[in-house]
């Protein structure tokens, strides 16, 4: 375990086991169809490259990169588009894949600014949910896992841009936000 981390919520066995079913259930649930996944960056970029792996149809693949305004370890809700898409998706049936969802206010901003690209389908799947946090209701059709109201880090989630490359899913220990607040007054 990485020294900064005080606890393990997810194994990354309990992750690819869960990442394995939700693949297969888009499986069945897109037979037939043109299927294009978005990828929201950076978050959900190592769920995305596990889940590819496991949906066994021909799927296309785009990434979109959004911040939302404001540092530290709350979403303001203010959304701004660093990456558009690179192709269009009208007419096509399209899965958003997200790390975790959690006020729901980037997803929200997200699904309205995807549905007036007019698709045949959009429809949202995501590894975390955090349902004790939302602040505007979501429909979330794929969820990997719903988690407790704790700030996690790892597979792809970040804490200050680091610990995206942990293989598990976990907590900081508190000294963590202690340092990067001390390094912030200097
Ligand atoms: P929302 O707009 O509040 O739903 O925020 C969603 C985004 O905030 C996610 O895509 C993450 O990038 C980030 N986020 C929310 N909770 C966490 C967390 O516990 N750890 C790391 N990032 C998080
Ligand atoms: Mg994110």
């Amino acid at each position: 375990m990485h020294e900064d981390v005080a606890e393990v919520l997810l194994s990354a066995s309990a992750i690819q086991a869960k990442v394995g079913e939700l693949g297969q259930q888009i499986t069945r649930d897109y037979q037939g169809k043109d299927l294009g996944l978005i990828c929201i960056l950076k978050g959900a970029l190592i769920f995305m490259a596990d889940l590819i792996r496991h949906i066994e149809l021909p799927v296309t693949v785009d990434f979109m990169a959004i911040s939302s305004y404001g540092a530290g370890t709350k979403s303001s809700g203010v959304v701004r588009i660093l990456k558009d898409l690179d192709h269009p998706i009208e007419g096509r049936h399209i899965l958003i894949v997200e790390d975790i969802i959690d006020s729901g206010l980037t997803l929200r901003y997200l699904i309205e600014n995807l549905r007036s690209r007019r698709p045949a389908s959009l429809r949202v799947c995501t590894l975390l949910d955090k349902p004790a946090r939302r602040v505007v209701e979501c429909n979330i059709d794929y969820n990997g896992f719903q988690i407790p109201d704790r700030f996690v880090v790892g597979y792809g989630l970040d804490y200050n841009e680091r610990y995206r490359n942990l293989p598990y899913i976990g907590v900081l220990k508190p000294e963590v936000y202690q340092r990067e607040l001390q390094v912030g007054q200097r």
